[in-house]
């Protein structure tokens, strides 16, 4: 009886000894294509966790959309089917996080390293603890550079988005602000967008430029208008309660891992995007229109409007606290 107890014992030190080896396995989901800023991002995390952990973590990516689409994404990072996400802010409202949709305010964010500066201080910080009682945790935010607008006739003036329907994020100041350009807003995953341009379920869209040469939507769009009228703001995202359950060395390792995947992707990803316009207008599939100062002052006359519009969903003090830091006059 005692040697059976001895053996069960014995058995048990092994099964938890192997269980212990296993790694933490960690699924990283996203909706973009792997040469993107977030695409090889991501790919930096994950060598850097495995490395920094000594293969305790081991990271699975799962890019453009292969697992989950924009918005069952969310959900299954909510209910622990996957580990992490890095988002576009402007997918927040959904779930009851509007005030991420402040960084969808047009002309309201100079430039990158803006984004960085208001992000990495309180007003960032702030907004990742929204996320705190969804179940979330924030971990860091990426950057995308500037959108532009495509459609499959020139943009050059706000008239001329009258009745277009341009796709959109999960985001009512970017459905404000096409409805107040005249247009159609519709919200679609991002994966469905190239083919809803080539069967013309929609005429335009908004896109950084590695987005929208990735997905060779410049392919199935004649004009893109370099508007500079927003940036894309990426928030990296985990499940609270994973995170919270991991041994705490390991979250150290990790977090090391997200600063230094997070000064990477920044670092690259205005070249991105610089060298995703040049693939565009090499290609010669897209009329490439730069607007004057005129037209650019034409935009932002129209479109600034909707910052009052959204003050009361998105919050006056918070977009105030921007226009502080940013110099933005409406
Ligand atoms: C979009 O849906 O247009 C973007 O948020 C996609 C992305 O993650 O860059």
């Amino acid at each position: 009886m005692k040697s059976t107890r001895f053996l069960f014992a014995l058995f048990l030190a092994c099964a938890s000894a192997a269980q212990s080896t296993e790694p933490i396995i960690i699924k990283f989901s996203h909706v973009v294509a792997n040469d993107t800023p977030k695409g090889k991002a991501a790919e930096k995390f994950r060598q850097l966790a495995e490395k920094y952990t000594g293969g305790r973590i081991k990271v699975e990516l799962y890019p453009n959309s292969q697992l989950y689409k924009d918005r069952e994404e969310m959900e299954a990072l909510q209910r622990g089917a996957v580990q992490m996400l890095a988002p576009s802010v402007s997918k927040f409202g959904p779930m009851g996080v509007r005030e991420f949709e402040l960084f969808d305010l047009p002309y309201l964010i100079p430039d990158a390293e803006t984004v960085d500066r208001v992000t990495d201080g309180d007003i960032g910080r702030n907004l990742f603890a929204k996320l705190e009682p969804k179940g979330l945790k924030g971990l860091a935010y990426w950057d995308n550079g500037f959108k532009q607008f495509s459609a499959n006739r020139p943009l050059r003036k706000p008239e001329d988005f009258r009745g277009l329907k341009m796709r959109i994020q999960s985001s009512k100041v970017l459905e404000a602000m096409m409805r107040e350009l005249g247009a159609l807003p519709q919200v679609m995953a991002f994966s469905e967008v190239y083919s809803a341009l080539q069967q013309k379920v929609v005429d335009g869209t908004e896109n950084p430029l590695s987005n929208l040469y990735t997905q060779k939507m410049h392919e199935v769009q004649s004009d893109l208008t370099i508007s500079n009228h927003g940036c894309l703001v990426y928030a990296v995202v985990t499940n609270r309660k994973f995170w919270e359950g991991l041994p705490a060395d390991i979250r150290g390792q990790l977090e090391k891992a997200m600063a230094e995947a997070t000064r990477y992707e920044r670092d690259i990803a205005k070249k991105e995007n610089d060298d995703a316009l040049e693939a565009v207008k090499k290609s010669g599939k897209t009329q490439v229109i730069v607007p004057s100062a005129e037209e650019k002052a034409a935009w932002k006359k129209a479109l600034v409007p909707v910052h009052r519009e959204q003050e009361s969903r998105i919050g006056k003090d918070i977009i105030e606290a921007v226009y502080k830091e940013t110099g933005f006059k409406p």
